[in-house]
């Protein structure tokens, strides 16, 4: 029997995950793929407070660099999240030949081309499938079962944190900042929350999975995003009342080798499946020109669904290091090309729900036709215009004329 030897760097919510579902399942583990893993070290700063889990005396130490230089371990798993540290410890040990699983999706926004270079250069893997989409193999879906195809678009549900809150606030009218409160206590938000929250925990992960779609690192810059602070519950209503639900959507999309790539939260029609995606879940809708529509669905944040995405990239690193296959392509993917073309966000086309607090529609309408946005009805008892496609800068200069309005989103899939 095969072992592997892992130094888990960062012991919160994802990396007791980690330990808990090891201790569970690793016997069960070897059995299927004739490799035992063996949690070595844990470091962490704060070695005292209690996870809930009995360690084996000695495993935890506030040293993480002693794991990275420990020949006994074979392979570091980061989860310490951020991007200073957490970025050198992964480098150091890439430079050592040795495999790294990260849950860390700013880190991969931020300097994924660096670590899958330095990957490369030294003949190991960064493994990052508990970085998109918590416990849900999408990324290996994507890799490995839809290899065959072209991606046309991609459209994800991405945070658990934002679907939790909007969930609720539909659900029970709740005010946002109780709801937050709640996830912070289930382990699903960031530290802080503001990354939830205003969009770029969602915006990290849509880089992360247009860089497996096109084959070249994404920069952060190319995605515009927006996220759900300040959503009024008003919306909300008026979204059910008029057939849809609001969600904090990311679309990718290529078109004429342009690529298209926002976060925004949009309406969408309760119809659609992605609609009956709830709390912390998340779902990733996936089209490949051979393959058509696909879906991933499953529990997008959490202590055991990351723990488990993260145990899948172990065992994966695991058979690679004992096939000696050196660069996996969880790393090659990723650097096909040198660089991609995108979509500025001025030109995404899209249709929009506006509702002007005070004000006259009939004006509004005047000034959205007069600038070429094409409206489709006026909901005159919620004060609310939804309009045609029109691109993403002519819509804000309209906004300039209509003073204080609220605008998201529209989003029928078409
Ligand atoms: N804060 C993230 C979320 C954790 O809520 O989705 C999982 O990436």
């Amino acid at each position: 029997m095969n072992e592997i030897r892992i130094g888990i760097i960062g012991f919160g919510t994802v990396g007791a995950g980690v330990v808990e579902g090891i201790q569970k399942n690793g016997a069960w583990m070897a059995g299927r793929t004739g490799i035992t893993p063996v949690v070595a070290k844990i470091a962490d700063l704060d070695i005292t407070t209690d996870r809930g889990i009995t360690l084996p005396e000695g495993i935890l130490t506030p040293d993480a660099q002693s794991l990275i230089s420990d020949e006994n371990i074979d392979l570091i798993v980061e989860l310490i999240g951020g991007t200073t540290i957490a970025r050198t410890f992964t480098l150091e040990a890439l430079k050592r030949g040795k495999p790294v699983v990260t849950a860390n999706k700013a880190l991969l926004a931020d300097h994924g081309e660096e670590l899958y270079k330095t990957a490369r250069e030294h003949g190991t893997g960064i493994y990052y499938e508990a970085a998109v989409g918590g416990g849900i193999p999408v990324l290996r879906a994507q890799r490995e079962g839809l290899v065959g195809n072209r991606i046309e678009n991609i459209y994800g549900i991405l945070n658990g944190t934002c679907n939790y809150i909007l969930t609720r606030m539909e659900r029970e009218g709740l005010p946002f900042d109780e709801i937050l409160a709640d996830a912070q206590k289930l382990g699903y938000a960031e530290t802080p929350p503001d990354l939830d929250i205003d969009g770029l925990d969602t915006a990290h992960k849509a880089v992360v999975l247009a860089s497996m779609a096109y084959g070249a690192p994404v920069p952060m810059s190319a995605v515009s995003a927006k996220g759900i602070r300040g959503l009024s519950g008003e919306e909300i209503s008026n979204a059910d009342a008029l057939g849809y639900r609001i969600k904090l959507l990311s679309i990718i999309k290529e078109n004429a080798g342009k690529i298209e790539l926002s976060v925004e939260p949009a309406l969408v029609p309760k119809t659609h499946m992605i609609s009956s995606v709830n709390d912390s879940f998340n779902a990733v809708f996936v089209k490949g020109d051979m393959v058509g529509d696909t879906m991933y669905y499953g529990r997008g944040a959490g202590r055991l669904p990351t723990g488990s995405a993260v145990i899948g990239d172990i065992m994966e690193a695991a058979a690679d290091k004992l096939h000696n296959v050196g660069t996996p392509s969880s790393v090659t993917i990723m650097l096909q090309k040198d660089s991609l073309s995108y979509l500025p966000s001025g030109d995404i086309e899209k249709r929009c729900y506006i509702r002007l607090p005070q004000g006259d529609l009939k004006a509004a309408v005047e000034i959205l036709e007069k600038h070429g946005i094409g409206v489709s009805s006026v909901e005159k008892s919620m004060s609310v215009i939804l309009t045609h496609r029109a691109k993403e800068s002519t819509f804000v200069a309209a906004m300039a004329e209509l003073g204080d309005a609220v605008r998201l989103r529209l989003e029928n899939f078409e």
